[in-house]
């Protein structure tokens, strides 16, 4: 079956993790994506977090599947005519280097759009223009600047990083987002153009519904399904919700039967209001679905506090698991507190792909996240990330450089 982005080239010059999700992504639909790395070193990640000596990480091969790896020294003058070809056989560059490097490699928008004026050139940065568009910036960076870590966490402790790469990945997927868009306005327009992903700007647009409490805030001076409500103090800025649901649906995480010493033992409980008398049925409080201070939703929220401890009670009695059963019954929403190792061994997330085991020459098999985006024409094959520069001599050759002109490049140390 053919595939969503077959014919696409794409040159991938992203090192680390937020350009390499967006390029695998790309990849996975279908696209070539020919990945330039550093020649005797590549991407900083092949070395980083290794678990096996002298083989590539899973921090490299779980973000670079699908890919083909070539090493040109893009400072060397013939390796940038080597660059500059694939510039102009490529359809999009793909980076996310460190402010103004790819200038200072020569390769400005006015350069490439010489070589190439089809070419999209789409980028990762730490931060849009402004007073912090120099700095370079990684996951946690992004997410302090961009929202999320002043509203995570507990209000009597500090902010706190999530464990989802809402930096990285999510900046990754955003700009995948603007590829596509833009290969689509090419078809009209026939021109390429540039896009620009900026980290703060894909956290803060994660965070979309905390700016929306910042003017609910303003205006009100009270925000009534947060926990600080009725019994804390709000200050002028949105305050970490702990684990309020947000929506306007309040919810909690409760502890379930085991969770003295298993630290997952937990469950997410939402108190959806079509579903409160049933509630009150499953956790044996019949009474409060005629009770006035908590038969509505307006009635509960002073006393929020109070209702999840008293149906944690129930979910104490219950693992996470029966809980789960129980509650689905009846259709209250509610979700366990899967750790990795439950997500790992699921069955049911192998069978659609989202988690696929895959062999690498030097590494033996190993688990990667699949394709979470699942397309019914255009179906994804996950293949092991390439070793460093194995494809260099297939790409040159393509390229229409000859055996010779390939070796004579390898000897001046340009490939
Ligand atoms: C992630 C980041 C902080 C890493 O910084 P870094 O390791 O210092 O790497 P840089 O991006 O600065 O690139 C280092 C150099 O390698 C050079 N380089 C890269 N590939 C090369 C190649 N094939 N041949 C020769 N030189 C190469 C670059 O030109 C640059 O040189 P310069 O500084 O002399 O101009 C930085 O790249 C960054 O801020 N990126 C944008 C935001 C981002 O994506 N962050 C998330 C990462 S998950």
């Amino acid at each position: 079956m053919s595939k969503a982005l077959d014919g696409v080239r794409i040159l991938d010059f992203t090192h680390v993790q937020s350009g390499p999700t967006c390029t695998q992504l790309l990849a996975w639909f279908g696209a070539d994506v020919i990945k330039v790395e550093r020649a005797g070193a590549g991407d900083i990640t092949r070395e980083q977090l290794r678990d096996i000596p002298d083989v590539d990480s899973l921090y490299f091969t779980m973000l670079n599947h699908n890919k083909r790896s070539v090493t040109i020294d893009t400072k060397n003058p013939e390796g940038k005519q080597v660059l500059e070809a694939l510039i102009q056989k490529c359809d999009v560059l793909v980076e996310n280097f460190a402010p103004g490097a790819l200038d200072r490699m020569g390769f400005t928008w006015e350069r490439i759009q010489e070589l190439n004026p089809r070419m999209i050139v789409a980028s990762v940065k730490g931060f849009g223009p402004g007073p912090y568009e120099d700095c370079k910036v990684y996951e946690n960076v992004a997410q302090c600047a961009g929202g999320a870590a002043s509203t995570t966490g507990f209000d009597d402790g500090p902010p706190v990083v999530t464990g989802a790469q809402i930096g990285d990945s999510g900046t990754g997927l955003h700009l995948a987002l603007g590829i596509v868009t833009a290969l689509y306005q090419r078809t009209h327009s026939g021109r390429g153009q540039r896009v620009l992903a900026a980290m703060q700007d894909g956290v803060l647009n994660l965070c979309r519904v905390k700016l929306r409490d910042q003017q609910r805030l303003e205006r009100t001076g009270v925000m009534k399904e947060y926990p600080q409500y009725p019994n804390g103090e709000f200050g002028k800025a949105v305050p970490r919700a702990g684990n309020a649901s947000g929506g306007g649906q309040p919810g909690w995480i409760l502890k379930c039967k085991g969770w003295e010493t298993d630290p997952n033992a937990y469950i997410y409980f939402i108190t959806q209001a079509p579903v409160w008398a049933r509630i009150c049925n499953v956790i044996g409080k019949e009474e409060w679905a005629t009770d006035p201070d908590y038969a509505t939703p307006a009635a509960r929220l002073p006393h929020l506090k109070d209702i999840f401890a008293e149906i944690e009670r129930w979910t104490m009695t219950k693992t996470k698991f029966e809980a789960m059963q129980i509650l689905n019954k009846y259709d209250i929403p509610c979700g366990p507190i899967l750790s990795m190792k439950e997500i790992a061994e699921e069955p049911s997330l192998r069978k659609t792909g989202t988690i696929v085991e895959v062999d690498h020459p030097t590494r033996g098999k190993y688990l990667t996240v699949g394709n979470p985006i699942k397309l019914s024409d255009s179906p994804t094959e996950v293949t092991r990330s390439p070793l460093l520069g194995e494809h260099t001599d297939e790409v040159m050759a393509e390229l229409g450089y000859s055996p010779e002109q390939v070796s004579a490049l390898r000897t001046a140390g340009a490939i």
